[in-house]
């Protein structure tokens, strides 16, 4: 078969059948249009079915090519881990204003596959990156993706603050799992291929949130700033309980799509 018959053929997005295909094939996506009239030989011909097929199974692109690009890196991504979104590019960008403004030590909680860790330190290389997550397979992505980089972050398992002692941070930045459990969403598009421990945040979705808002004072130093990704409808929630907690110059963000996406605040003590 062609690589013309191929691509027209497969039931799956036309512009996600070509860019399996030229994966498959190690070639640029140009290279198909000029190339259309050549057979594909096996192996790439079964592989391209299976994942075609996969695809139709709603297994997620990224995870079929083993790969999401993220600002200007190319992590590696697996079931184990969230598929680094466009919103979180725009959280790295407000975390890198706030590293430029002078913090230094920056702590990314729920690091998954190291995506805001990973970026933050690769685009200001003087920063000192740690990064926690509960799973240790999500971890052992994040450090692979580390050593593939070569990038330094301080990696850490644990469940949120757990193994930080009385360490002090300039920053604290957070993706944190905020989908309310009920959300008919999880069964949407990509969301039911990923782990369930890394999209809901409780029964309310603001779990997690409410954890991190609560005890991030404890380890930042005073004009420390919380930056925090959550819902499209999460903003005045979230901004509220950094309020009450005692977080000034509370602000959200829009994303790219101009939704309230992410909230920030800086600790008053
Ligand atoms: C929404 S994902 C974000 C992943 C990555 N930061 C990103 O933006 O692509 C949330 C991450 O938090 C982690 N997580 C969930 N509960 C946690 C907990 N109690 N302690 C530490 N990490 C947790 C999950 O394993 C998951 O990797």
């Amino acid at each position: 078969m062609t690589v013309r018959e191929l691509i027209q053929q497969a039931c799956i997005d036309r512009v996600e059948a070509e860019i399996l295909l030229a994966d498959i094939l190690k070639v640029e996506r140009a290279w198909l249009f000029a190339h259309g009239e050549e057979a594909v030989q096996e192996p790439a011909l079964t592989v391209f079915t299976n994942h075609v097929e996969a695809r139709q199974n709603g297994e997620p692109l990224a995870y079929l090519l083993g790969y999401r690009d993220f600002r200007s890196l190319r992590l590696g991504v697996n079931r184990d881990v969230l598929i680094p979104r466009r919103e979180t590019e725009h959280l790295v960008e407000w975390a890198i204003e706030c590293i430029d403004a002078g913090a230094q030590r920056v702590l990314d909680l729920g690091t998954g596959s190291g995506a805001i860790a990973l970026a933050c330190k690769s685009e200001r290389p003087a920063a000192e990156l740690t990064a926690i997550d509960c799973s240790a397979q999500a971890l052992a992505c994040a450090r692979a993706n580390a050593q593939s980089l070569g990038v330094q972050v301080k990696w850490l398992e644990g469940c949120w603050f757990e193994h930080l002692g009385v360490a002090q941070w300039d920053l604290v930045v957070s993706n944190p799992p905020y989908v309310s459990a009920s959300d008919a969403h999880l069964e949407q598009g990509d969301l039911p291929a990923e782990p369930k421990s890394a999209l809901i945040g409780g029964q309310t979705g603001l779990e997690s949130i409410e954890h991190i808002v609560e005890h991030t004072p404890h380890y930042l130093v005073p004009g420390g700033w919380l930056l925090l990704e959550h819902g499209f409808d999460q903003a005045d929630d979230v901004a509220a309980l950094m309020q009450d907690r005692g977080f000034r110059t509370i602000s959200s963000r829009l994303d790219w799509s101009g939704q309230p996406r992410m909230t920030g605040g800086q600790w008053q003590s």
